[in-house]
C-alpha cells in the first residue's frame, strides 16, 4: 500500500510538474498549450507582429554567406536541406533571434519550401522565434532535472530577475525559458545560456552565475560540484585500473 501511495504521489508530482501551468479541459489540448506557451519560441503558430513578419529586414553578411558555402560543400547534391539547421543557427547568430523574413531567405538558399524551414524551426528549441535577452536562460526541467529539484532553480531565476517564465527583464539583459532534455541529464539539474552548459546546479549556483553576467563577466561553466565532467560525484566506480591487454584470461592452448 506504501508503495502504490508513493507511486501515485510520484505520478501526480510529475502531472503537476508538466502541466502546471494551464487547468486542462482535456490533455491533448493541455500539452500543446502548455508547452508551446512555456517555450520562449513562442506560440508554435505564427501571428505577424510589428517586429516579425515576412517584410523584417534581413540579409546575410557577406562574411555569413562565405560561411554557409562552406557549409553546404559538406553535403552531396540532393542533400543540400539537410544545412538547414546551421544556416538557421547563422542567421539567428547574426540577428539575435530568428525572424521570419531570415527564415525566407534561408529557404531561398536551399530551394526549400519555407513550410519545410518552419517546420525546423518551431521543432527545436534552440531558436528564438522571438527576441530574447542578451543572456537567454534555457532551464531544463525534464523528468531527471525535476527530480533534482529545477523547480527550485526555476524559481531562484524569476525571483532574482522578478519576470514570468518565457519573459525578458526590462533592461534586455535576461530572458528565461524552460526546455526539454538538453542532453546534460547525469549533470541534472542544468541551465544553457548561450553556448554554455551550467550544471549541477544548487540555488546559491544560480544566484551567482547571473550576478556574474549582469557584471559583465564570464561564469564558469561545466559541473558546479566539483566534477570535471559527468563521473561519479564519489569517485570512480569502474576502470580504475590499468586495462589488462590482449589475451587476458583466453585460454593458454588457443
Ligand atoms: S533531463 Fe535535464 S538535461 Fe536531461
Amino acid at each position: 500500500m506504501t508503495y502504490r501511495l508513493s507511486s501515485l504521489t510520484y505520478t501526480l508530482k510529475l502531472l503537476r510538474s508538466s502541466y502546471r501551468v494551464f487547468p486542462p479541459h482535456n490533455t491533448a489540448q493541455l500539452i500543446n498549450t502548455s508547452s508551446a506557451l512555456r517555450s520562449h519560441g513562442g506560440l508554435v503558430v505564427h501571428r505577424d507582429t510589428n517586429e516579425n513578419n515576412p517584410d523584417t529586414p534581413f540579409e546575410f553578411t557577406p562574411q555569413n554567406l562565405r560561411r554557409i558555402d562552406t557549409i553546404l560543400k559538406n553535403y552531396p547534391d540532393g542533400h543540400k536541406s539537410a544545412a538547414i539547421i546551421p544556416i538557421l543557427d547563422i542567421a539567428q547568430r547574426q540577428h539575435g533571434w530568428l525572424p521570419l523574413s531570415a527564415m525566407h531567405k534561408s529557404a531561398d538558399l536551399l530551394g526549400l519550401a519555407k513550410m519545410r524551414v518552419y517546420e525546423v524551426a518551431t521543432f527545436y528549441t534552440m531558436f528564438f522565434r522571438k527576441p530574447v535577452g542578451k543572456y537567454h536562460i534555457q532551464v531544463c526541467t525534464t523528468t531527471p532535472c525535476m527530480l533534482r529539484d529545477s523547480d527550485s532553480i526555476v524559481e531562484c531565476i524569476k525571483k532574482k530577475l522578478n519576470i514570468k517564465m518565457g519573459e525578458t527583464t526590462k533592461d534586455g539583459m535576461f530572458s528565461l525559458a524552460e526546455v526539454e532534455c538538453l542532453a546534460a541529464c547525469v549533470n541534472a539539474p542544468m541551465v544553457q545560456i548561450g553556448d554554455n552548459y551550467y550544471e549541477d546546479l544548487t540555488v546559491a549556483d544560480m544566484e551567482e552565475i547571473i550576478d556574474t553576467l549582469a557584471k559583465g563577466e564570464a561564469p564558469k561553466a561545466g559541473p558546479r560540484n566539483g566534477r570535471f565532467a559527468a563521473e561519479p560525484v564519489s569517485g570512480l566506480t569502474t576502470l580504475t585500473e590499468p586495462p589488462k591487454g590482449p589475451g587476458f584470461q583466453v585460454r593458454s592452448d588457443l
